[in-house]
C-alpha cells in the first residue's frame, strides 16, 4: 500500500470518528427517579493503609530525618555519614551500652579528635531521597544527647544544599552535661529556591565526645500537628472524602514473625519510648506513625477508625493455637480497643489521655487479622471465634469483621480482597448483583486494578470505576470499600508493590488516574439506588444511579470502557418540569496507558462542564475511554 493511500485511509477514519459515526451502538439508560431500590451505605468509601512503599516513613509522616534512631549494619550507620571538614578528625560508631530510654538502649557515639569553626566534624543525614526545603519555612527539631564532659558543648544544625553546599537554614544547641537530655531547636529558611536536593548536618567544632539518639526534624505539618503529617498528601486524601480508615494493615499488621507484628503497645507514648520495628516490606518502621497518630489522622480527615487487630498469625507461618495460648493476644486486642475507645476512667483511656488525647475515638468496626486464608494450618475458624466472643462480650456494639469466610461463627462483616487486570474488574462489576443477602455484609478491604507502575494508568481507572459502579449498586450489602495500596514513594527502591494510588517524592505528590476516579465517585453519592434499565449498550458500558433524598440530586456514574464514543439517551423518568442544573465531571484519555507521573502529574485529570437539563430525555455522548459523574439537581 502506498504512503498516500495509507494517509487517505487514516484521514477518513479520523473524520468518521470525530463526526461520531464510528461509535458504539446507541444505548438507552432509563432511570426511575422516584423508584427507590436499595440503601447506599453512608460510609462506602474509605481508605486502607499500612507501612508499605515508604507510606509513612518517607511518605505521609512528615519526619525529614531518615533512620533517626541510628540503626546500623556492617556498612555503618544507615543513611548517616561522617564528614571531616577541613582538618577535622572524628569517629562515628554505635554504642550499645547507652541510650536515653528502655526502648532506645543504643546510640551514636561521635568522638571528635580535632575540629575548628572553619573545619568542623559533621554528621550528615541524607533524608528520604533528599530533604525538601521551601522558602521562608520554619522547621522544628529535637534530639537526645549527652556529652563526655560536663563543659557546655555547642552543636550546630543545618539544612544544606547538596550541590552548592550552601546552608539554607540553621540552628544551634548546647549540650549540657553527661546525662541524657532532650534538646529542641528550630530553623527558618530564607528566600531559597524550593528543592529536595538537600541534606541535614549536625556539626561539632571542637574536640569532644557526644552521644546522640532520636535526631528529628519536621517541616510544617497538616493542621500544625506536632509529629504530624505532610500537608500535600493529607490534602489529596481530604479530596477523596474518605469515611473510614482501615489500619494498620495488611501484612504490616501481621509481621513476618509474631514478634515483628504491629504491637500497638510499642507504638504509643513519647517517641523515645518506641523501640521501632522491622516491617514485612523489607524496611524498618520508625513507629512515629503509631496507634494514636493513626487515630489523629482519622480525626483530621473526619474518618472513622476501622481497627485491624493482630489475630495470632504472622506471614512467615507462625500460628498461635486457639485456646489458652491465644488468650494473651486476645487481651492485647481488647486493651487496644480500650485504648482507642475507653473513657479516661478506664486503664486504656487513661493511658491515651496521658498521651494527650482525653477524648475517646468512636470505633464501630474491628477486623480480626488480615487475609487469614494464607494460614496453611487452617486455624482461623477457631481463632476468629475466640476473638469474636471476647470482643462482643466487652463491646457488644462493635461489628466484628472476618478476614476470610468462617462457618462456625456468624461474622458481622466479611472482608473481600481483589487485585486484578481491568478486563477482570469489568467482570467483577457484576460480582455482588447476585450475592447472598442473608450472609454477612461485605467490606471490600483491599482492591485495585493492577495496571501501571509505580502508579496505575487510565486503563486501571476504567477497571476501578466499572468495579465501583457494582459496589454502589450493591451497597445494601457492600457497606465499605478501600483501595490498596494507597501510597508509594516513587524514588528508586521506594516501591515494594506496584500500582499505588498516590505517588510522591520528598518534595511533591500526585494522584494517579484511579485516584481521580475515586475523587469523582465520592464527590456525588446518593443515599439510595433507584430502578434503572439499560438497553443497546455493549459489554463495556457500566453505570450506577443513586439519589440523595436529602440533597435532592441524582448522582449518575457512567463508564465507557471502549475506545469509541458511546451515545446514551438518558431517560429520566419522574424528573419534574423546569430547568435542572447539572455538573458533569469527565476523566478520559486516548490510551489505556495514559497516566500521571511525578514529572507530569496532571496529564489525566478531571474536567468539569455544566449543562441545564430541561426535559426527561437527554441525548448524551460519552467520549471513548471515559469515566463521567453527572451530578443533577432534581428540585
Ligand atoms: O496491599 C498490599 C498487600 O496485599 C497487603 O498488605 C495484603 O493484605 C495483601 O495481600
Amino acid at each position: 500500500m502506498t504512503t498516500h493511500r495509507i494517509l487517505r485511509i487514516a484521514l477518513v477514519m479520523s473524520s468518521l470518528t470525530s463526526a461520531g459515526l464510528w461509535a458504539q451502538s446507541p444505548a438507552t439508560l432509563t432511570i426511575q427517579l422516584n423508584q427507590p431500590k436499595t440503601a447506599v451505605s453512608p460510609i462506602l468509601y474509605g481508605l486502607m493503609t499500612e507501612e508499605i512503599n515508604y507510606s509513612y516513613d518517607g511518605g505521609l509522616y512528615a519526619e525529614l530525618i531518615r533512620n533517626r534512631t541510628f540503626r546500623s549494619d556492617w556498612t555503618g550507620i544507615l543513611n548517616w555519614f561522617l564528614i571531616e571538614k577541613g582538618n577535622s578528625a572524628a569517629k562515628m560508631s554505635i554504642d550499645a551500652s547507652t541510650g536515653p530510654s528502655k526502648a532506645l538502649t543504643r546510640s551514636a557515639r561521635i568522638e571528635v579528635a580535632s575540629a575548628s569553626t572553619d573545619g568542623p566534624a559533621a554528621l550528615l543525614n541524607e533524608g528520604y531521597w533528599g530533604i525538601a526545603v521551601r522558602p521562608n519555612t520554619r522547621y522544628k527539631g529535637s534530639l537526645f544527647a549527652k556529652s563526655k564532659s560536663a563543659d557546655p558543648l555547642p552543636l550546630k544544625l543545618a539544612l544544606v544544599s547538596d550541590h552548592s553546599q550552601k546552608i539554607l537554614a540553621t540552628s544551634s544547641i548546647t549540650i549540657n552535661g553527661t546525662e541524657w537530655k532532650e534538646y529542641n531547636y528550630e530553623m527558618l529558611s530564607g528566600s531559597v529556591a524550593a528543592s529536595a536536593e538537600n541534606h541535614f548536618e549536625l556539626m561539632v567544632d571542637r574536640p569532644a565526645t557526644v552521644w546522640l539518639q532520636l535526631v528529628s526534624l519536621f517541616p510544617p505539618t497538616y493542621k500544625g500537628r506536632p509529629n504530624g503529617n505532610r500537608i500535600d498528601i493529607m490534602e489529596k486524601l481530604a479530596a477523596m472524602r474518605p469515611k473510614f480508615l482501615r489500619f494498620p494493615g495488611g501484612n504490616y499488621l501481621e509481621g513476618n514473625r509474631i514478634e515483628t507484628r504491629f504491637d500497638w503497645r510499642k507504638t504509643v507514648g513519647p517517641l523515645v519510648d518506641r523501640p521501632t520495628h522491622p516491617t514485612t516490606w523489607n524496611y524498618h518502621s520508625s513507629d512515629g506513625m503509631g496507634l494514636l497518630e493513626f487515630l489523629l489522622w482519622c480525626e483530621d480527615l473526619n474518618m472513622e477508625p476501622l481497627l485491624g487487630v493482630f489475630a495470632g498469625y504472622s506471614l512467615g507461618g507462625q500460628v498461635v493455637k486457639p485456646g489458652p495460648d491465644l488468650e494473651p493476644y486476645v487481651e492485647e486486642a481488647l486493651d487496644e480497643i480500650e485504648y482507642v475507645t475507653g473513657g479516661p476512667e478506664t486503664k486504656g483511656g487513661a493511658l491515651r489521655a496521658s498521651h494527650g488525647h482525653p477524648a475517646p475515638f468512636p470505633v464501630r468496626y474491628v477486623e480480626v487479622g488480615n487475609e487469614d486464608n494464607f494460614d496453611r494450618s487452617r486455624s482461623y475458624e477457631g481463632r476468629f471465634a475466640q476473638y469474636y466472643k471476647a470482643i462482643k462480650a466487652r463491646y457488644p456494639k462493635i461489628q466484628v469483621i472476618a478476614s476470610m469466610p468462617v462457618k462456625d461463627t456468624a461474622a458481622d462483616v466479611l472482608d473481600d480482597h481483589y487485585y486484578k487486570r481491568h478486563q477482570e474488574m469489568f467482570q467483577l462489576a457484576k460480582r455482588y448483583d447476585s450475592a447472598d443477602r442473608k450472609g454477612p455484609r461485605i467490606f471490600v478491604g483491599e482492591w485495585a486494578t493492577r495496571e501501571g507502575s509505580p502508579t496505575p494508568n487510565l486503563g486501571a481507572a476504567l477497571g476501578d470505576a466499572a468495579f465501583l459502579t457494582g459496589l454502589e449498586r450493591n451497597s445494601d450489602i457492600v457497606i465499605m470499600a478501600a483501595y490498596a495500596p494507597l501510597f508509594v514513594n516513587v524514588n528508586p527502591g521506594g516501591m515494594q508493590w506496584s500500582s499505588d494510588l498516590i505517588g510522591y517524592d520528598a518534595m511533591n505528590s500526585y494522584g494517579s488516574p484511579p485516584y481521580y476516579a475515586q475523587v469523582l465517585f465520592s464527590s456525588c453519592l446518593g443515599d439510595h439506588t433507584v430502578e434503572t434499565a439499560a438497553g443497546g449498550a455493549g459489554e463495556k458500558f457500566f453505570y450506577s444511579a443513586t439519589v440523595s433524598q436529602k440533597a435532592n440530586r441524582l448522582c449518575l456514574k457512567l463508564v465507557n470502557g471502549t475506545s469509541l464514543p458511546q451515545p446514551v439517551t438518558l431517560d429520566l423518568k419522574g424528573l419534574s418540569n423546569g430547568a435542572h442544573k447539572a455538573r458533569i465531571q469527565t476523566l478520559k484519555a486516548d490510551s489505556l496507558r495514559a497516566t500521571n507521573t511525578i514529572a507530569h502529574p496532571e496529564r489525566v485529570v478531571p474536567v468539569t462542564s455544566n449543562m441545564t437539563v430541561n426535559s426527561q430525555r437527554v441525548e448524551h455522548t460519552m467520549p471513548g475511554y471515559s469515566i463521567q459523574v453527572v451530578d443533577l439537581e432534581l428540585k
